[in-house]
């Protein structure tokens, strides 16, 4: 496989995986294609064409000077200077060997972070899903996608895009669709379980290897707002997928809306607070070992194409190749 092959592979994926149906996609692309026609001929210079095709602009090849085949990656979940500078010490160290033709990270960087804030609408149609009336989760999302927005602007976005760029690595991130990945299926085991209470959540997370590894380094699946004795009600999935945390003021609104769990990567304090008041209960999976079974389920398709993988920067990497998917 080649570079732009693998991204095309992470994107299908992502699209297969989405919450929002297929339609609601191609319907958005559109939407984006008719705003592009409108601008003028200054604005369509400056305008990301891939965002006219890929519902994803928090992943992105960052640099694609290096190999032209792909036979091993080095992945990891936070790519920085110091794992492309691996990358290169373990190629040059390794003369005879296959080198790393190619890193893939997790979280965004270059001009995938500065989009981070355009993949949260996914968000809007997953709180609808759940009962959240849509006009009401757009509004509180629509504040909070400006805030992400100005808040990754500042950033020096490219520092590591330079780095790769220096050594002469290829260098890619697969974000929203690796998190479209891990939340599927982590509904889709949770769901088959049919869990009552708070605690048989926690029962059924354990028993994917990932979560199982991440309490055994510190930091598996817990309880952060509610009870493991409560019952858990409705249970959303709604904090797993879509850039980054949403409004603190959805709570109340998913409360309203019949909620009575949800199960998330990771919260902060002051949405953990919001939680609580609204009664609901708050099952965080753990963000380092979720992030690893999106990844890991993306990285399953490279190694079944005969790619050799090599974990680093935090993945707790599981292949489920040649395995039935646990
Ligand atoms: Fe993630
Ligand atoms: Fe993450």
């Amino acid at each position: 496989m080649n570079i732009q092959e693998i991204y095309k592979l992470a994107i299908e994926l992502g699209i297969k995986n989405d919450f929002r149906p297929k339609k609601k996609i191609d319907h958005l692309l559109k939407r984006a294609k008719d705003k592009y026609e409108k601008l003028s001929k200054d604005q369509k210079e400056i305008f990301d064409k891939e965002l006219l095709t890929n519902p994803y602009p928090d992943s992105k090849i960052h640099f694609a000077g290096g190999s032209k085949v792909i036979k091993k990656v080095m992945a990891g979940i936070d790519i920085d200077s110091s794992e492309l500078m691996v990358a290169r010490y373990l190629s040059n160290h390794n003369p005879k060997g296959q080198q790393i033709d190619l890193v893939i990270g997790h979280h965004p960087e270059g001009k995938a972070l500065a989009d981070l804030a355009s993949v949260m609408d996914l968000q809007v149609d997953v709180l609808a899903q759940y009962g959240v009336p849509i006009n009401i989760a757009e509004s509180l999302m629509k504040v909070r996608i400006s805030e992400v927005s100005r808040g990754v602007s500042p950033s020096n976005h490219f520092k590591e895009v330079d780095t790769a760029r220096l050594l002469g690595m290829n260098f890619m991130n697969v974000h929203t669709p690796a998190d479209n990945l891990v939340a599927q299926f982590v509904k889709n085991k949770v769901m088959a379980d049919n869990p009552i209470y708070v605690s048989d959540i926690i029962k059924s997370l354990l028993e994917i290897p990932e979560y199982k590894e991440g309490a055994i380094r510190g930091a598996g699946p817990r309880v952060f707002a509610g009870s493991e004795d409560n019952h858990a009600g409705k249970i959303a999935f709604s904090e797993i997928t879509g850039g980054t945390s949403g409004n603190k003021d959805m709570w109340e609104k998913m409360s309203q809306a019949g909620i009575g769990t949800v199960i998330g990567m990771h919260i902060g304090e002051d949405h953990r607070k919001e939680a609580e008041k609204a009664h609901i209960n708050v099952v965080i999976a753990g963000h380092i070992s979720s992030d690893s079974i999106g990844m890991n389920l993306f990285l399953d398709e490279l190694e079944k194409k005969g790619i050799e993988i090599v974990p680093c920067s935090g993945l707790i990497r599981v292949s489920r190749v040649n395995k039935k998917k646990k």
